[in-house]
Formats: structure tokens, C-alpha cells, sequence
């Protein structure tokens, strides 16, 4: 398969780049650099695109004539899409339905999308299935939301045939230790606490300590970045066969649910490293709980996630 990897220098999709190439397909990453590294873009071809331009998209669309799309790039910071909606609505929903609009001109019709927990809002029931109901608390989700409604309409009209996958939190670095994480600002809790281990962070900070969970503090669910990327695969297996049917939506994580004190001791218990942790005001826009359900994914993919234990998420970072 010509793979479009469209964020493929940022964190996710460079693992989704490398793990397609390894898998044999032709790899095209398509970036505009604002949060990825190119040289994060360690196999197949990079193409400098921003997805809000329309011609450099029909130009690549031309040149390579891709057989399926799978779209990382988004803005994901939940603090400043609160903050900044505007930058959120236009690089995520415009974006993408400037990417959508491009495939449809020329005739690529398999989408693999990175959705996300957020399209729930503050969860009614965990663990969180697919129908659970959709009520986004922050711009970030809603973007997200906007763009799964889209691609139901896509289908039904222009007959886009489309798999997105909400995860929960995506964490974990490449086993060879090729791939890192690097976001700017870094928001994500465990690199975070790995900062701090290695003395290149003063302090960790708990954001909120009196919320509805087992010890007030915050209550995730962690994806392995390498996991994530194998069902996406699978995904767009499922989208190439012949006649594959209907498009899907698939919640994606371990199951259980960690707290934000949980996953420090677990940290200080694998490295052996004391550091500094200070309680702060909870941060806008986080809900309590999120831990999904992947039940569908696992029975109609094959969805079988390899490094499913925190401590060998943990260890993967180490
Ligand atoms: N990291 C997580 O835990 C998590 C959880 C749920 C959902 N997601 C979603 O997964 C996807 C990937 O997340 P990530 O953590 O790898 O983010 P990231 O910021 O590391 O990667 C996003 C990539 O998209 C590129 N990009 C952004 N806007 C672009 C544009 N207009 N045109 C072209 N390229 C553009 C960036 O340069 C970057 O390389 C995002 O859609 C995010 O919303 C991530």
C-alpha cells in the first residue's frame, strides 16, 4: 500500500511511520513541522504540507496517488484550546476537512483518523464505550467530535469509508530507542515525571488533589504508542479488503485506570529515583476519570495490546 501519514513527524506518527515501513508499505509522511521533528521522520518520504493548503495537497495527491490517508496532525493541548478555540477549530476541523475534500478530488477513500478521549467529556460510566454519550468540555474535543460528525456525512455522501480510533492517554517510547517523545511545551504526564527523574525538571506537579477518584487526584488509562500503531494498521488492513463494509469507531486503551500519585510511586518503585512533587490547582478542562473500553476493538480487529502493563510502559521510557 502508498501510506499518506499525515503528522508523521510528531510523536505518534513517527511510530506509525516507522511500523508501516517495517510492515512493507510505502511510506509518505506529510508534516508542517509547527509541534513534529523531521528528524523524528527516520523512514519512507517527507513532504513539507500544511493541510490548510489546498494546492500543495492536490499537487501530493497527484504525485503519489495514495491508497488510504491515516491523519495524526492535530493541535492537542487541552489547556490552550481553552484559551485559543480559534487555533483549535481552524488547524483541526478546517484542516481536516481541507485533507477530506483533497482525498475526495482525487478519488482516495480509506481514512484512518486519530480521534480522542475528550469527544466524552466527563464520563457518565467508566470503563467508556463507544456509545457512550458525546459531551466534550473543552474546544480540543469538540474540534474532535466535529470531525468524527463529518466523516459519518462523508460516508453517506461521497462514500469515504473511514476507521477512527479514540485513544486515551498514548504514552511509552520506541523499544529500540529510536523515537522519543518530544512535545513543546511537554503536557503529557509520564515524560513529565521522566523529566524530573533525570534532573532536567525541578519539581512534578499534581494538578488537582480533590477530585472524585480513589486518592482525589486524576484517574487514566495508558496506550502504548507501539500498540497504538499496530491497530492502525490492522484499521486500514480492515478499510483495503475487498468489500470491507461499514466504517468503524473504536475506543482504544488498557482498561484500567491509574491515578496521576499511582503512576509517580510506580515511576520512583521502577527507576529507584526520589523527586520533588508539589499538589497545584487543577488545570481547566480535565475530566476525573477516562478509562476506555476496547472491547470492540479487540473482537472486530484483533486489537491485542502487547506492552499492556504499566510498569512495561514505564520501562519502555526508561
Ligand atoms: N498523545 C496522546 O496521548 C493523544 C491522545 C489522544 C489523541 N491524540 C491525537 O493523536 C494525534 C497525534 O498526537 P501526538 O501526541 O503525536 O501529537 P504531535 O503534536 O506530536 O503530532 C502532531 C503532528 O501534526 C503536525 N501538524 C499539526 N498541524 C498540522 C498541519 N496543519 N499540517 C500538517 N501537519 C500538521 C505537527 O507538526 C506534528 O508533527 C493528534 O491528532 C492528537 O489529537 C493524541
Amino acid at each position: 500500500m502508498t501510506l499518506f501519514i499525515v503528522g508523521g513527524a510528531g510523536y505518534i506518527g513517527s511510530h506509525m511511520v516507522k511500523l508501516a515501513h517495517l510492515a512493507g508499505h510505502e511510506v509518505i509522511t506529510l508534516d508542517n513541522l509547527s509541534t513534529g521533528h523531521k528528524d523524528a521522520v527516520l523512514y519512507g518520504k517527507f513532504e513539507y504540507c500544511d493541510i490548510q493548503d489546498s494546492n500543495r495537497l492536490s499537487e501530493l495527491f497527484k504525485k503519489y496517488q495514495p491508497d488510504a490517508v491515516m491523519h495524526f496532525s492535530a493541535y492537542s493541548l487541552v489547556g490552550e484550546s481553552m484559551t485559543d478555540p480559534y487555533k483549535y477549530y481552524q488547524n483541526n476541523t478546517v484542516g481536516t476537512l481541507n485533507l477530506l475534500k483533497a482525498m475526495i478530488d482525487h478519488d482516495c477513500k480509506k481514512f484512518i483518523f486519530s480521534s480522542t478521549a475528550a469527544v466524552f467529556g466527563n464520563p457518565e460510566y467508566t470503563p467508556i464505550d463507544e456509545t457512550h454519550p458525546k459531551a466534550p468540555i473543552n474546544p480540543y474535543g469538540k474540534s474532535k467530535l466535529m470531525i468524527e460528525q463529518m466523516l459519518e456525512d462523508f460516508d453517506s455522501a461521497y462514500g469515504l469509508k473511514y476507521v477512527v480510533f479514540r485513544y486515551f492517554n498514548a504514552a511509552g517510547e520506541d523499544l529500540d530507542g529510536e523515537l522519543t517523545e518530544r512535545h513543546d511545551p511537554e503536557t503529557h504526564l509520564l515524560p513529565l515525571i521522566m523529566q524530573t527523574v533525570r534532573g532536567e525538571r525541578e519539581v512534578i506537579s499534581i494538578y488537582g488533589n480533590d477530585y472524585d477518584t480513589k486518592d482525589g487526584t486524576c484517574v487514566r488509562d495508558y496506550i502504548h504508542v507501539k500498540d497504538l500503531s499496530r491497530v492502525h494498521l490492522q484499521g486500514v488492513e480492515y478499510l483495503m479488503q475487498e468489500g470491507s463494509g461499514d466504517s468503524k469507531v473504536y475506543n482504544l486503551g488498557n482498561g484500567e485506570g491509574f491515578s496521576v500519585k499511582e503512576v509517580i510511586e510506580k515511576v520512583r518503585e521502577i527507576t529507584g529515583v526520589e523527586f520533588n512533587v508539589i499538589e497545584a490547582n487543577r488545570r481547566a478542562g480535565d475530566p476525573a476519570t477516562l478509562i476506555a473500553s476496547s472491547k470492540s476493538a479487540k473482537k472486530e480487529l484483533g486489537f491485542a495490546p502487547q506492552i499492556n502493563k504499566l510498569e512495561d510502559i514505564i520501562k519502555s521510557l526508561v
